[in-house]
């Protein structure tokens, strides 16, 4: 599947934009500040609806305006079209319901009631200078990679998690109103072991992807960064969740020997109920453990939202260890290992964004990025568009390649 047109209304400095692009290398240059990072934006959100440099939908909308719309035309061959389109709205528009802010998908001029039915129908995998974040800033920013990650892979792992928030958000919206000692208790205790029963159901099966999903990045990440640094040294991923789940889930797979099954093909019925069951009871054993602080503190204290993936180098936590240069090389094995997962299970041909990743990476880390391309839709923004020709011949071809000038939100396609 490859992007024949994108068009964007009032997208950060976009009012309108309609743009035809070629199936194989297309590179966006022009001066600091002109939009060519919000217009890859543009393309990726209106295929996986977040963007991958803001979690606040607003700050998508162009300056002054209540509403965004960014759309793509996709098409496989001359035969099979789908047009994806992608709106966020502030309270204040036209189309807000009860004024309230939302977000409207609309497939093929149907609107998509569920995120699941609409992220997976194109794949976009990004990388940009904010990759940097995964190796080194906060949880929150390792969650994003792996939970974007399984999504493509399993539009159902979205839904879980959309249902696993808003439970949480009504769990600490309860905790907030309790009051210790004010005679509700015992309703609001048999409120929280709903709530509890629920989150620990879903969080068994929200820990069991990404338990799986973060040993596959793991293998393939270190791999490819073997590759890149020379061998010198060893990039591994663990992933962190509730105290005592991992060890139980290990436990599980080799006393059955069922490590194999579960990393490959997955795990028959009978073993995943087995499993689900052990985790959910582990958690609400955790979550009913710590009740009482909780209510005293009116948070959520332990819980798969407070999950991390600890990347290390060499053994040593490269988030308190390593330097740029590292944090670098390791963010792009990360993030090449997700291209080789998504052409793993879902798409041979994934669509490639390289948001002025060229400008920071050396010879060789460039190479390690282009080869691992050929044959993709790229899209490809630069400042000098003189600095990338090997790099787009190791790709596809220069013939292949075309060229568009941005100059403050308005694209010019090289004749
Ligand atoms: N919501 C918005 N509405 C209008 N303009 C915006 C909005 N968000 C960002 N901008 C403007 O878009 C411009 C930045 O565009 P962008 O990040 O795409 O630049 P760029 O061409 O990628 O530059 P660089 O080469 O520095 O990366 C800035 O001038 C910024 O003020
Ligand atoms: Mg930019």
């Amino acid at each position: 599947m490859f992007i024949r047109s994108i068009h964007l209304e009032n997208f950060r400095n976009y009012g309108r934009l309609d743009l035809d692009v070629g199936p194989s290398v297309n590179i966006f240059y022009g001066d600091n500040a002109q939009g060519k990072t919000n217009l890859v934006e543009g393309i990726y959100v209106a295929s996986s609806i977040t963007s991958h440099r803001t979690s606040k939908d607003s700050d998508l909308i162009k300056f002054g305006e209540n509403e965004y719309k960014a759309s793509l035309d996709l098409t496989d061959d001359d035969t099979s079209n789908v047009q994806l389109s992608a709106s966020y709205y502030t309270e204040k528009s036209a189309l807000s319901k009860n004024n309230r802010a939302g977000r409207l998908l609309i497939r093929d001029n149907a609107p998509v009631d569920k995120i699941s039915e609409y992220i997976g129908v194109c794949n976009i995998v990004i990388f940009a200078p904010e990759d940097l974040n995964i190796v080194k800033n906060a949880p929150a920013f390792r969650r994003k990679f792996l939970n974007t990650l399984i999504s493509k892979i399993s539009p159902s792992y979205f839904n879980l998690l959309s249902n696993y928030s808003r439970l949480l958000a009504q769990k600490n919206a309860l905790l907030k109103s309790i009051r210790p000692g004010d005679g509700k208790n015992n309703l609001a205790d048999e409120q929280l072991d709903f709530w509890d029963f629920s989150l620990a159901e879903l969080s068994a099966e929200i820990i069991l992807k990404r338990y799986r999903f973060s040993k596959l990045i793991s293998d393939i990440a270190s791999r490819h960064h073997r590759s890149i640094s020379g061998g010198k040294e060893n990039l591994s991923i663990e992933y962190s969740t509730i105290f005592g789940v991992v060890g139980a889930l290990e436990t599980f797979l080799t006393k059955n020997s069922k490590y194999d099954d579960y990393m490959s093909k997955g795990l028959s019925e009978a073993d995943y109920g087995r499993i689900k069951g052990i985790i959910s009871d582990l958690v609400l054993a955790k979550l009913k453990s710590v009740r009482n602080y909780d209510i005293e503190k009116h948070i959520s204290s332990i819980g798969i939202h407070r999950d991390d993936i600890i990347i290390k180098l060499d053994g040593l936590v490269m988030k308190n260890f390593s330097s740029q240069g590292q944090q670098r090389t390791a963010a792009l094995a990360l993030k090449l290992s997700e291209l080789e997962i998504i052409k793993m299970f879902v798409s041979s041909t994934p669509i490639l964004i390289l948001d002025d990743v060229f400008s920071e990476l050396d010879k060789t880390r460039r190479l390690s990025l282009v080869s691992a391309m050929k044959g993709a839709q790229i899209f490809i923004t630069c400042t000098d568009k003189n600095m990338i020709g090997e790099e787009i011949d190791v790709m596809q071809g220069a013939d292949k390649a075309e060229f568009y000038r941005v100059n403050g939100g308005d694209i010019t396609r090289e004749a």
